[in-house]
């Protein structure tokens, strides 16, 4: 009979158990540990948002999880943060209860939406470029091809407002063509660091956790204009590597800086022997990136629903 409950500290070994068991054939899995899931979901506090135990919903058969579902608050504002039923228990309602449930956990707040992509704080990588628990180079997503999870989620009024694709690219493939000018900016590479963009070359953003990474960053007179974080994903792949954050200041965006830093960071994972990078993008809402990446010969991968 499944019953249903709330997360309890005892938990830890049978979350890993079901994510190990459940998500192998995901994209960018990799075997995760109980020190893993405390520190990102169960210990995490991220901003005002903390774990909270009443909003993690454990559906069981026995001692054996069969799904659950992660909902949280942000402000005012509730999101579902995952929701999965295992294949053999699928169609008896077991994930129409477990999204209810998370419903009334978070009513009260103005409105619900689906968390799949960079925002996610648990299961995603917004606090630092590291490997989120599977998925894109940002964190988990629903597959554009997942018809079980996209029409589960249209029936209770959710419906994607984007498509973002995983594009991917050899970075010692054939040479760049197409080269911009790159204005007065000088270039300066960091590992394990990242400057903020907007202060000074010297400024380095505090991630709460990272990976390996190396950052390019393009300095116009003392002032960092742009830059790009390159991360180690080597955890699921041996010779993966991910773009974490690409961004270049509104006033100095067209001049080549967004192109050009994407290169270097290309070069310098080229001399690392790094076999494939990739990176998310969304080209409804940034088709600037698109456009670089596109020129800079990475090709789509995989599409995914975003909520
Ligand atoms: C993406 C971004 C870093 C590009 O930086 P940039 O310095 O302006 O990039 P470049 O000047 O090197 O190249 C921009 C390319 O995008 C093209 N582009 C610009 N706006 C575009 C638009 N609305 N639609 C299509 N292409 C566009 C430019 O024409 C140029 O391509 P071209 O050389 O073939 O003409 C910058 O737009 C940005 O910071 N955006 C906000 C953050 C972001 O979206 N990051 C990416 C997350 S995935």
């Amino acid at each position: 009979m499944i019953r249903f409950r709330n997360w309890l500290p005892a938990d830890l070994p049978a979350a890993v158990f079901y994510w190990n068991r459940a998500f192998a054939d995901r994209r960018n899995f990799f075997p995760i540990d109980e020190r893993d899931f405390r520190d990102r979901v169960v210990a995490n506090r991220h901003g005002e948002e903390a774990f909270d135990p009443a909003g993690f919903q454990i559906a069981t058969d026995g001692a054996e999880w069969v799904g659950f579902a992660h909902a949280g608050r942000r402000a005012n504002r509730g999101y579902l943060a995952f929701l999965h039923v295992r294949e053999p228990h699928r169609r008896h309602g077991v994930g129409g209860a477990l999204f209810d449930l998370c419903l009334s956990y978070l009513a009260g707040t103005d409105e619900v939406f689906v968390d799949g992509q960079c925002f996610n704080p648990y299961y995603g990588n917004v606090q630092g470029p590291f490997i989120p628990f599977w998925g894109t180079p940002e964190g988990i997503s629903v597959p554009q091809g997942d018809r079980e999870a996209l029409a589960f989620l249209e029936r209770r009024g959710f419906v994607p407002r984007f498509e973002a694709v995983t594009m991917e690219r050899a970075p010692a493939d054939s040479p760049v063509l197409g080269e911009k000018g790159e204005g007065n900016a000088t270039f300066r590479s960091y590992v394990n660091a990242c400057p903020a963009l907007g202060s000074r070359p010297d400024d380095l953003v505090p991630h709460a956790r990272f990976d390996r990474h190396i950052a390019w960053a393009a300095v116009v007179g003392e002032r960092v204009a742009g830059r790009v974080i390159a991360y180690s994903m080597e955890r699921a792949r041996s010779g993966l590597w991910g773009i974490y954050d690409l961004e270049v200041e509104e006033v100095a965006r067209g001049s080549g800086l967004g192109m050009a830093l994407v290169r270097r960071a290309l070069d310098s994972l080229a001399a690392l022997r790094v076999e494939t990078c990739e990176v998310l993008t969304i080209p409804a809402l940034s088709p600037a990136a698109y456009r670089v990446y596109e020129r800079l010969g990475f090709g789509v991968a995989v599409r995914w629903a975003i909520f």
